[in-house]
């Protein structure tokens, strides 16, 4: 698969989620593992292009697709940038995945009120509350 832009070869058998392929093959540990079981979101990736649970996600689905994960934003992308402008975390365990979800909500054209942003983004999980400055945070991320 190539991850992050960079061509990836694994030999992994055929139950090794995605999640445990990136962590603890690749040594990608920005997707988390929150609940494992699709619950949290906290392991939220991009598979071409769209934001998939890769706990739920078998790593021989991938072969020969693309996956982005938060180490490929590099940092500067104007959600993460959004994100720190607006404190939108605060032990910053479910953040990776809320920052990739929000990036595929926005592509999706589904950021158009706080209350779709709420609705979009239910499936990522933050429990340390910090919902109202995430939906602050992708709100100003969709508009620039
Ligand atoms: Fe995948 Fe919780 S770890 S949804
Ligand atoms: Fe702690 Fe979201 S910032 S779980």
């Amino acid at each position: 698969m190539r991850v992050n832009g960079r061509d990836e070869r694994l030999d992994v058998p055929a139950w090794v989620t995605l999640l445990d392929a990136l962590r603890d093959r690749l040594g990608l540990t920005g997707p988390k593992k929150g609940c494992d079981q699709g619950a949290c979101g906290a392991c939220t990736v991009h598979l071409d292009g769209r934001r998939v649970l890769s706990c739920l996600t078998l790593a021989a689905q991938c072969d020969g697709r693309e996956v982005l994960t938060v180490e490929g934003l590099g940092g500067a992308h104007p959600v993460q940038e959004a994100f720190v402008r607006h404190d939108a975390f605060q032990c910053g365990y479910c953040t990776p995945g809320q920052v990739l979800s929000a990036i595929s909500l926005i592509d999706e054209g589904r950021a158009g009120t706080d209350a779709d942003i709420r609705e979009y983004m239910s499936g990522n999980l933050c429990r340390c509350g910090a919902y109202p400055n995430i939906v602050a945070a992708i709100r100003e991320a969709a508009g620039r």
